[in-house]
C-alpha cells in the first residue's frame, strides 16, 4: 500500500506550516488548503509558494464555498486539520463542521483529523470558565464526525512548548525571565510540553497506522513530562542563575482573570487547570488512545533542556 495523500487545512498557521513540511519530509503527496480569504497577506502567500517548491500541491477553496472544499477532499486519503483555536490569535474550530459536511459527501476520505492539539477535550468536562469553551467546540467537531461515520485519530498534544517552555509556564510571557518567576500554587503539578516539530512529525506518522485509526494519540514523550519547579530548574542549570521565586495561589490567579478581556481569560483558565489542576496527567490512556512516543520509538523527540537551550 503507497502512502496516502493528505490535504492540510490551516497550513499556513502555527502548527500547519509544520504539518505541511513533515508531511512532505515522510514521503506524502501533499495538498495545502489556499484560501482566497488571505487577500493580500504577502506572508501567506510566500508561504504557500515556498510549500509549492518543496513539492507540495496548492488546492484553491473557501470555507465558504462547498463545493470547493468537496473538490478538495476528494483529492486526497487524508485530512489533517489545523485550523486556529487560541483566542488570543484567532479562533475557528467550529468552521471545521463545514468541512465535516464536505467529507462526509466526498466519501473517499480514509481519515480525518481535526484541529486538537491539546488537553484530550473529552476529559475536560470540568474544565475552568470560560476556557471550557475550547473544549466544548472541539467536542461537537468530534461528534459530527463520528455522526458522520468518518474515520479519525484525534492527537493531543498536550502543551505546545513554545507557550509553556518559553515563558516558565508564566501565562502572558513567551520568552524565559532570567531575574525572578511566578509559581503556580507549589508548582509541583505535572504537565508535558511537546516541540511543534516533534507535534507535526507525531501527527503525520499516525495517518497510515491502523493502530491509531479512530483513537486518539497522546504525546507524552517521557522526559517533558514536568512540573513548573522542574522546568525552572532546568532553565536555572542552563543559565547559571537562580531565579527569585513567587509563589501565586490558585486564589489569587482566579482573581486575577477578574476584568480581562475575554481572550485573556480564556488562556488563563487553560494554564489554571494545566497548572494547578494538572489536567495532562491526572489519568492513565485506557483503550481509546495510544502513546506516541511508544508508538514511535524512532522519533528523537526534543528534551526540555534542548528546547530552553534556544533561548539562552
Ligand atoms: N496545547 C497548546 O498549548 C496549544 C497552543 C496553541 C494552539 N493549540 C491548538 O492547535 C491548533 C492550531 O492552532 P494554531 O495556533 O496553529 O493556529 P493559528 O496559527 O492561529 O491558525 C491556523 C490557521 O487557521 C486558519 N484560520 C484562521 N482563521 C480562519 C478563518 N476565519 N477562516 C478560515 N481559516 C482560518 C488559517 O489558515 P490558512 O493557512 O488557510 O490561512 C491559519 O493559518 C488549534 O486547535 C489550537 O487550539 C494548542
Amino acid at each position: 500500500m503507497g502512502k496516502s495523500k493528505v490535504l492540510i487545512i490551516g497550513g499556513t498557521g502555527y502548527l500547519g506550516k509544520r504539518l505541511v513540511k513533515a508531511s512532505l519530509a515522510q514521503g506524502h503527496e501533499t495538498f495545502v488548503l489556499t484560501r482566497p480569504e488571505i487577500g493580500v497577506d504577502i506572508d501567506k502567500v510566500e508561504m504557500l509558494i515556498s510549500f509549492k517548491m518543496l513539492g507540495a500541491h496548492l488546492v484553491h477553496g473557501s470555507f465558504n464555498d462547498h463545493k470547493s472544499l468537496v473538490e478538495a477532499v476528494k483529492l486526497v486519503d487524508v485530512v489533517v486539520s489545523a485550523v486556529s483555536g487560541v483566542y488570543i490569535r484567532s479562533h475557528s474550530i467550529l468552521l471545521q463542521l463545514k468541512l465535516v459536511e464536505a467529507i462526509k459527501e466526498a466519501g473517499n476520505v480514509k481519515r480525518f483529523l481535526p484541529s486538537e492539539f491539546g488537553a484530550d477535550p473529552a476529559r475536560m468536562k470540568n474544565a475552568t470558565e470560560p476556557g471550557k469553551v475550547t473544549f466544548d467546540e472541539k467536542m461537537v467537531v468530534r461528534k459530527a464526525i463520528e455522526e458522520a461515520g468518518i474515520p479519525f485519530t484525534y492527537v493531543s498534544a498536550n502543551t505546545i512548548a513554545g507557550y509553556f517552555l518559553g515563558g516558565l509556564c508564566q501565562f502572558g510571557k513567551i520568552l524565559p525571565s532570567r531575574d525572578s518567576v511566578v509559581i503556580h500554587g507549589d508548582g509541583n503539578k505535572k504537565a508535558i510540553y511537546v516541540a511543534e516539530d516533534d507535534i507535526a512529525t507525531y501527527t503525520i506518522k499516525t495517518i497510515d497506522d491502523p493502530r491509531t485509526l479512530n483513537k486518539t494519540l497522546y504525546l507524552r514523550p517521557p522526559k517533558n513530562i514536568l512540573s513548573q519547579r522542574e522546568v525552572v530548574e532546568i532553565w536555572e542549570k542552563l543559565i547559571g542563575k537562580e531565579l527569585q521565586k513567587v509563589t501565586l495561589s490558585r486564589e489569587d490567579f482566579l482573581a486575577s482573570m477578574k476584568g480581562l478581556d475575554y481572550a485573556q481569560q480564556v488562556g488563563l483558565s487553560h494554564y489554571h487547570d494545566v497548572l494547578y489542576e494538572g489536567c495532562l496527567t491526572n489519568f492513565e490512556i485506557r483503550e481509546e488512545g495510544e502513546e506516541a512516543s511508544q508508538l514511535y520509538p524512532e522519533v528523537n523527540y526534543t528534551t526540555v533542556e534542548y528546547y530552553l537551550k534556544r533561548y539562552i
